[in-house]
């Protein structure tokens, strides 16, 4: 593979649980494809969660190197991988994790402010993003006015709005019904397309994996199979 955007060499992950060590993850070996459209399979509890916390700088690996293109993130104080994180990557959780107490509009801005630009440098790009994902009539509407379905969209909105290199999805379906699941399914592989972002979402839902290109299925902490499928999506 030629310039993968991740690589993981080696990552174990060791929890201390009631005084005794517990490894979550035992010696994971990925190379990740920059605009890979990707999943990690497996049981609750399997290390998918886990896994996306450290490729997303949140958490850090036992042992073990992890690689974002050139860089490596164990060589990062904590404030570097904080903006390793606000650069790089997008994040988006099953539960929304959406502002309740801001519109639609301003859930979105908020990655911005959070970087200190100021709303006129980039409000066409938060309207942009809002009309990509659909949600223009909801525009003022607050999170609880929406639908699990839109809140997702927001989610995902948000997730993009600073164009990523990397998206990161734990689990995003497992709160919705099948219709909206494949609605924000089809909606991040259309993104997926049109942005140079990879998407790496954790599951265990049958429906995720009619639409990734790749498959990496986890048990126990271990990959037990990593799986690639041609015709789904267009592959670059
Ligand atoms: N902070 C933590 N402290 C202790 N154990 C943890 C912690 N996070 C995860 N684990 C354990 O690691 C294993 C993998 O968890 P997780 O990555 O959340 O799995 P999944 O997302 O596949 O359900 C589980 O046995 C879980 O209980
Ligand atoms: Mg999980």
């Amino acid at each position: 593979m030629k310039n993968p955007l991740i690589q993981l060499n080696g990552i174990t992950k060791v929890f201390r649980v009631g005084g005794e060590d517990f490894s979550a993850l035992h010696e994971i070996n990925l190379s990740i494809e920059p605009k890979s459209f990707m999943s990690f399979v497996g049981p609750s509890g399997s290390g998918k969660t886990t896994l996306l916390n450290l490729i997303g700088g949140l958490d850090t690996p036992t042992s073990g190197e992890i690689k974002f293109g050139d860089e490596s993130l164990g060589d990062m104080s904590p404030d570097q991988r904080a903006l390793y994180r606000r650069e790089n990557i997008g994040f988006i959780f099953q539960s929304y994790n959406l502002l309740p107490v801001y519109n639609i509009y301003e859930n979105i801005l908020f990655p911005f402010l959070l970087a200190n630009l100021k709303e006129s440098a980039v409000r066409d790009r938060v309207m942009s993003i809002i009309e990509q994902v659909g949600l223009m009539p909801q525009i003022n509407k607050r999170p609880s006015e929406l639908s699990g379905g839109q809140c997702q969209r927001v989610a995902i909105a948000r997730a993009l709005v600073k164009e990523p290199r990397l998206v990161l999805a734990d689990e995003p379906t497992a709160n919705l019904d099948k219709e909206n699941s494949y609605q924000i399914l089809e909606l991040m592989l259309d993104l997926n397309k049109k942005f140079d972002a990879a998407f790496i979402f954790s599951t265990h839902d049958e429906k995720v994996t009619k639409f990734v290109r790749r498959e990496v299925g986890l048990e126990d902490g271990y990959v037990r199979w990593d799986k690639r499928r041609n015709g789904v999506g267009d592959f670059e």
